[in-house]
């Protein structure tokens, strides 16, 4: 199959300490198609997993097929023709809204539910225009202060939406995402994002993504003065887990349970404070008590002084 030789540039980058791993994050941040490249090796297959394109208009074609056909070699999983797409679970999706991932509802087939990342979404726009600027409890706990906005790494970055919210706040904010399926929604949202140049600040400057461990990657990574966790819960009795969209999130990655480690690394490597995000009554991470804690209605942030 032919590349995807018209793929534009993602100009994402992450500093580095050390010069080869510098080249490496580097290397991800040239263009989407060495982003693929990259992680096609780091993949693990998933038997019933697939993905397909469906464009809505004739000129649109080409494009979407192109993505399909570089996401499956990618992720090492079946390009199939749209009509296929019933049979497979989960489904990547390339519409002319960019990449989803679609799941089937357990005990109804027919029903399904998406996971996309669209940080021009009216949601997203809403909590960032309305959602408390930097009085609001994430701001406070990351450090955010009137004159000072800290460099972060968002060492759990999901779906991006705490990501896309502190950047909106002057933060420079490094993702880093080990769930290849979804680092590839986040590079997807990231990409259409900076096409559409629709945002009152740079997201091609202020916002990077690498996919990987993020107890490896921050070893290598220039000093940020905010690590922040927000890694899975493992009890379904969390009310985040309520929410449809974690709880795809959980059946494609299911739990953190080595957030401990992170948590250790991120202590390590921070160069101020460690935030880590927590349903509210949850233990604290690791048995290591935190600083402080800025308490909210269904959860809390945890926060380490280094
Ligand atoms: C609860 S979600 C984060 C949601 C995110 N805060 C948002 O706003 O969309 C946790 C995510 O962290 C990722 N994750 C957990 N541990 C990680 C690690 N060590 N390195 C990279 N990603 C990790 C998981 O794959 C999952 O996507």
């Amino acid at each position: 199959m032919a590349g995807p030789t018209n793929a534009s540039p993602l100009y994402t980058f992450i500093p580095c300490k050390n010069r080869k791993r510098d080249l490496f994050i580097q290397y991800i941040a040239i263009s989407n198609r060495n982003f693929y490249r990259i992680m096609k090796n780091r993949f693990s297959t998933c038997s019933d997993t697939a993905v397909t394109a469906i464009p809505a208009d004739s000129g649109q074609s080409a494009i979407l097929t192109n993505k399909a056909v570089h996401l499956a070699e990618l992720l090492q999983i079946k390009l199939i023709e749209a009509q296929e797409r019933h049979k497979y679970n989960p489904l990547l999706l390339y519409t002319e809204k960019g990449l989803q991932i679609q799941l089937k509802q357990a005990g109804n087939h027919h029903k399904t539910s998406n996971l996309h990342v669209d940080f021009l979404s009216d949601a997203l726009n809403y909590r960032r225009q309305h959602g408390g600027g930097i009085k609001q409890a994430i701001a406070r706990a990351v450090g955010i202060k009137p004159g000072f906005r800290p460099s972060i790494i968002d060492a759990t970055a999901g779906l991006g939406k705490d990501s896309f919210l502190l950047c909106s706040l002057g933060c420079t904010v490094y993702m880093i995402e080990r769930s290849p399926m979804l680092a590839s929604l986040l590079l997807d949202g990231l990409e259409r994002a900076i096409r559409a140049q629709a945002l009152p600040f740079p997201v091609e400057k202020m916002m990077t993504l690498a996919e990987g461990d993020a107890a490896e990657i921050i070893k290598d990574t220039t000093t940020v003065h905010t690590i922040y966790l927000d890694p899975m819960y493992p009890h379904s009795s969390s009310s985040a887990l309520n929410k449809l969209e974690m709880r795809m999130i959980r059946f494609l990655v299911g739990d953190d349970l080595d957030a401990a480690k992170l948590l250790d690394m991120a202590l390590e490597y921070a160069g101020n404070r460690v935030v880590v995000k927590r349903p509210k009554g949850a233990p604290v991470l690791n048995n290591i008590s935190p600083n402080h804690a800025i308490k909210m209605k269904n959860s809390r942030y945890d926060v380490y002084m280094i």
